[in-house]
């Protein structure tokens, strides 16, 4: 079976459109994103990349940064992602490219981008192509600034392991599904981090690109955030043989059983490369 968080449910109008209006709602893209670009020290910047920039929350966030004449290009293979994104965010500085961040090589100028940015989706590429491919659109000197969300990177900011002392929302929706649908979680081993900090140091040297910082950043956020967050139909719980419908109604007697201002944190692994000079 594809992973729930398969690349291709991406490509999907309902998880566009929901998406994008949950980067509206609530800060954690818009966040994530405006710390990155300000890690990518854009100031004068003349070519910007926005990998994986999905429906432009990123991309935003360095328009806000980048001079007035510099040219960003949002490139994503997910042209539902894009859709959205055209109808929504109108900068004339702005491209959109439809196409894999293993591509990028293929629609960048060698040597031409001053920065890549790439909020919350790094882990989802194959990424010593990736890395690759980011090494030879850089200029010398120019940055490579990501980050790894901290499951996938196997990192907890200490505000995270301080935070929330009741049941996650992810824990109740797996008691309510079990309560009224017979679900039974399969079976599962603590995974291994995909993408921990050794391995994105290994994968850097690899390309040829030198790891200047690296940082865990906590994000602090709400239960009713993290419901509209679930609410998305790509990140919608439980996995299993369940309808959109079906989840939501799970969702919605999960997020009952909560405090809805209760503060949640997640964990982000910030990660500030360059090509050398
Ligand atoms: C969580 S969204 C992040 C979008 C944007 N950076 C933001 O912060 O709102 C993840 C995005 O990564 C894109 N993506 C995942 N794997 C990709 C790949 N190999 N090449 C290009 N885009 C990819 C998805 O299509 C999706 O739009």
């Amino acid at each position: 079976m594809a992973p729930h968080d398969a690349v291709l449910g991406w490509d999907e109008d309902t998880t566009a459109e929901a998406y994008d209006a949950f980067t509206r709602e609530f800060p954690m893209y818009g966040t994530t994103s405006r710390d990155l670009a300000r890690r990518a020290h854009l100031a004068d910047s003349r070519l910007i990349v926005d990998l994986c920039g999905g429906a432009g929350a990123t991309a935003q966030a360095i328009l806000e940064l980048a001079p007035a004449t510099a040219r960003v290009i949002s490139l994503d293979n997910a042209a539902a992602m894009q859709r959205v994104g055209r109808r929504t965010l109108n900068d004339p500085r702005l491209t959109w490219v439809t196409a894999g961040a293993e591509d990028l090589g293929s629609h960048v100028p060698a040597g031409q981008a001053d920065a890549v940015v790439c909020n919350s989706a790094i882990w989802k590429t194959d990424v010593p192509r990736v890395f690759t491919a980011v090494r030879t659109v850089l200029r010398p000197g120019g940055r490579f600034v990501f980050n790894i969300g901290g499951g996938f990177a196997g990192v907890r900011h200490d505000d995270e392991k301080s935070a929330h002392p009741g049941p996650s929302l992810n824990r109740l929706i797996h008691h309510v599904a079990a309560r009224d649908y017979g679900y039974a979680p399969p079976p599962t081993r603590p995974a291994a981090p995909k993408l921990p900090l050794e391995a994105v140091t290994a994968h850097l040297s690899s390309a040829g690109l030198d790891l200047l910082d690296a940082e865990v950043v906590a994000q602090h956020g709400t239960v009713a955030e993290k419901r509209a967050w679930l609410s998305i139909p790509l990140f919608a719980r439980p996995d299993g043989d369940f309808t959109h419908a079906q989840r939501m109604d799970i969702l919605a007697k999960a997020y009952a059983l909560t405090t809805p201002d209760a503060p949640t944190v997640t964990s982000w692994l910030t990660i500030v490369a360059q090509r050398p000079e």
